[in-house]
């Protein structure tokens, strides 16, 4: 049986690339900054400085971006409620799953990941790279690739609020990371976050 990793509080991520799952913190669901400083500060930021970010932040960011905030609904709307859309997560030299039910990354595979997302000089800088990806079987992919935007707009509004950078990006390499997450024939890739430390 897989063993989960137990992580706390403030303890880092380096210890935690291996290939195992990592159970993330209960999300902090109240704080952060004033909601109009926040949307004033939204931008797209693509200069990074290297850095390990805490359990407690991935498990809040995560979470602020598609976790659950009702029983069995989400912070962010789908058409329908379909809720065809998952999140992987990339951190360095491994990728997971992001299963929001029950607060853990489920780990899928070691390796390099930056050629498949893409943009290497702001990839290889970004603490995490979160990958939307959407089940077609689901939804018509016109809803998957709308209610991408507000898993999109989450993040932005999450980074903002953190202090952290953070850009959608369009121009990863689909097929890679199809590969490289071990995705299935109805998965497709929609957007790619990464989000990092400011200079
Ligand atoms: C769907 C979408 C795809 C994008 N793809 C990329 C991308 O591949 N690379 C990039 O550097 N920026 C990308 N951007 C960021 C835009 O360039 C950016 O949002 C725009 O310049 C406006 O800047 P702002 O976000 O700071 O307001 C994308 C934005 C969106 C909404």
């Amino acid at each position: 049986m897989k063993k989960i990793f137990l992580l706390f509080g403030v303890m880092g991520l380096a210890c935690s690339m291996q290939a195992q799952d990592i159970r993330l913190n209960p999300p902090t669901r109240t704080g952060g900054k004033a909601f109009m400083e926040t949307l004033n500060e939204r931008r797209s930021e693509r200069s990074y400085v290297k850095k390990e970010m805490s359990v407690q932040m991935l498990s809040d960011l995560l979470w602020a971006a598609n976790g659950f905030n009702r029983p069995d609904k989400r912070t962010a709307p789908t058409a329908s409620n379909k809720q065809e859309l998952e999140l992987y997560v990339v951190l360095e030299g491994a990728a997971y799953f992001y299963d929001a039910k029950q607060n853990v990354l489920k780990f899928i595979a070691k390796g390099d990941f930056t050629a498949a997302l893409g943009q290497a000089n702001i990839t290889s800088k970004a603490a995490v790279s979160i990958v939307i990806v959407a089940d077609t079987g689901k939804t018509a992919s016109k809803y998957a690739y709308l209610d991408t935007g507000y898993i999109s707009q989450n993040i932005y509004l999450y980074a903002a609020s953190a202090g952290l950078g953070t850009v959608a990006r369009g121009s990863y390499n689909g097929a890679e990371l199809f590969k490289a997450l071990k995705l299935t024939e109805k998965q497709e890739v929609t957007l790619v976050h990464p989000v990092g430390f400011l200079q």
